[in-house]
């Protein structure tokens, strides 16, 4: 596209403003913004402004919504619990017959955090210091062993930390995982846009992109290949789970179990909410199909309405742990990109003004739009939800201190491990901070092996500070 034929493009769109420094740029970066202006589908994106940015969309919340219906964590009858039995056998089959990957959302900006870098690379080891991604390496390399396999791991990254953290395995040498079993693949970007309907400009030269939600992953996975490697290595479900989360099982037999004997599309764990107002996404049905309502979206009065016994009616919470199976995403990316809603979010954007000058803006000026992954469940036929205990599977590190911090998750690290100790016997004595390895130990039993061959049944003599590796 020459220079004519962009201007009048972006004329049609009212976006001229985006070529407004062309003659102070250089041929490079020119080659960069038209390439960038291009892979925009202007006849969406207007419509998406005047849904979404020029009016305040009114979150479309369905007026049928009933609490989702789940698996218990403790199986409450006999049948129940030899299905469990029967659903953790199945699902160590499928991952022993390799039919199992990993998948990780890691392209988010991780803001909160307040940590400059990619999240997977943040220091996350209470004794180790060890980071989210070795964690999340080590367990996919210990269940390898467990289950004499080899488990593809697909991690989703964004324009913003593609190369950083691309960079950051091949230093750790991909944490003892063979390179070629790592998947890297980038997610789309969407522009920021004004609350005056025009794109904005990051610099003189580019656009103020930013990952377009992990809604996203289906047609990534897609566009990149991913989806063709799977089925030409014989993955057939995904163990989905985001980079802010090293408690997370990497892979679990029951879940991906009970996934395919309940042949499900799409799966999900669930956690009881601590109150009504948890920032976590809340299960729900609506004609007759399972959904997410995210926490910012449930209205107020169904957030506190609770049962006759004072529990919570909308209890069940999302902690963005999946199992997808990869037919289901070839069927909702057969036809181009997946109809997923889009998602408000005012944001401030730094952007370049009209005199060229870069504005970083101390109030919201912008809206940036995000898809959810979560939002493909109501798309499944079949859906699956697992109860799961919190203080084994949860310690999402959101923010720096406080509440789902880098700190309260390290906390919990530290208690699940003393907890497997002393559930294989082991006297914790003056012990301090604990951590087990996952490369060592992914589970109770792992913990107890780990232990008896190695003739450990007391911490004390070892410090304060234990590090098991
Ligand atoms: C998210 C969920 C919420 C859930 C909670 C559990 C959303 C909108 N909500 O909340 O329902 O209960 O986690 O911890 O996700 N990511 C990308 N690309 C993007 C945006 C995000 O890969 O464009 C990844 C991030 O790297 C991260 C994950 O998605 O791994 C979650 O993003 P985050 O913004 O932290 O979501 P929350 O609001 O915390």
């Amino acid at each position: 596209m020459d220079f004519a034929q962009l201007k009048q493009l972006l004329e049609k769109h009212g976006q001229q403003q985006l070529i407004a420094f062309w003659n102070e740029i250089s041929e490079d970066e020119r080659e960069n913004l038209a390439s960038q202006i291009q892979k925009i589908d202007f006849n969406r994106i207007d419509e998406l402004i005047k849904e979404y940015v020029l009016k305040k969309p009114e979150t479309d919340i369905p007026d049928d919504l009933t609490p989702a219906p789940f698996f218990p964590l403790i199986p409450d009858n006999e049948g129940l619990k030899s299905y469990y039995e029967v659903a953790k056998q199945t699902g160590a089959d499928i991952i022993r017959q390799g039919k199992v990957a990993c998948l990780t959302v890691a392209g988010g900006q991780g803001t909160r955090l307040g940590f400059d870098g990619p999240k997977g690379t943040y220091p996350i080891g209470p004794v180790s210091g060890k980071s989210l991604f070795a964690y999340f390496a080590e367990g996919i390399a210990r269940n390898q062993e467990k289950y004499s396999t080899r488990i593809p791991w697909y991690i989703m990254t964004s324009v913003v930390n593609n190369a950083q953290t691309v960079e950051f395995f091949e230093q750790n040498n991909y944490f003892g995982l063979d390179k070629q079993q790592v998947f890297f693949f980038v997610q789309g970007t969407m522009p920021a846009v004004g609350y005056d309907g025009k794109i904005l400009l990051a610099s003189k030269s580019s656009l103020a992109l930013s990952p377009d939600g992990h809604g996203g992953t289906l047609w990534a996975l897609r566009q990149s290949g991913a989806l063709d490697k799977m089925k030409n290595e014989g993955t057939q479900f995904l163990s989905y789970f985001q980079v802010d989360n090293p408690l997370v099982a990497v892979v679990d037999p029951l879940f991906i179990g009970l996934h395919a004997l309940e042949k499900s599309q799409m799966s999900a764990i669930m956690l009881p909410k601590t109150g009504p107002f948890e920032k976590l996404g809340n299960f729900c049905v609506s004609k007759n199909r399972t959904c997410i309502i995210e926490y910012s979206d449930l209205p107020e009065s169904l957030a506190e309405s609770r049962n006759p016994d004072g529990s919570l009616k909308f209890l069940a919470g999302s902690p963005a742990i999946h199992v997808i199976s990869t037919s289901f995403i070839e069927k909702l990316t057969d036809n181009g990109k997946p109809a997923l809603p889009w998602h408000r979010a005012d944001k401030k954007v730094p952007f370049v003004d009209s005199n060229g000058a870069l504005i970083k803006p101390e109030t919201p000026n912008a809206v940036k739009l995000e898809s959810f992954i979560f939002d493909a469940l109501p798309l499944a036929e079949k859906t699956m939800i697992l109860e799961a205990d919190r203080n084994e599977s949860f310690g999402p590190t959101k923010n720096a201190t406080g509440v789902d911090s880098a700190e309260s998750c390290r906390e919990m690290l530290i208690a699940r491990d003393k907890r497997r100790l002393k559930a294989a016997n082991v006297d914790i004595a003056n012990a301090e901070k604990v951590e087990i390895a996952p490369r060592i130990a992914v589970c109770d039993e792992d913990v107890e092996e780990y232990c008896r061959k190695n003739n450990i049944s007391s911490l004390a003599n070892m410090g304060r500070e234990v590090y098991l590796k």
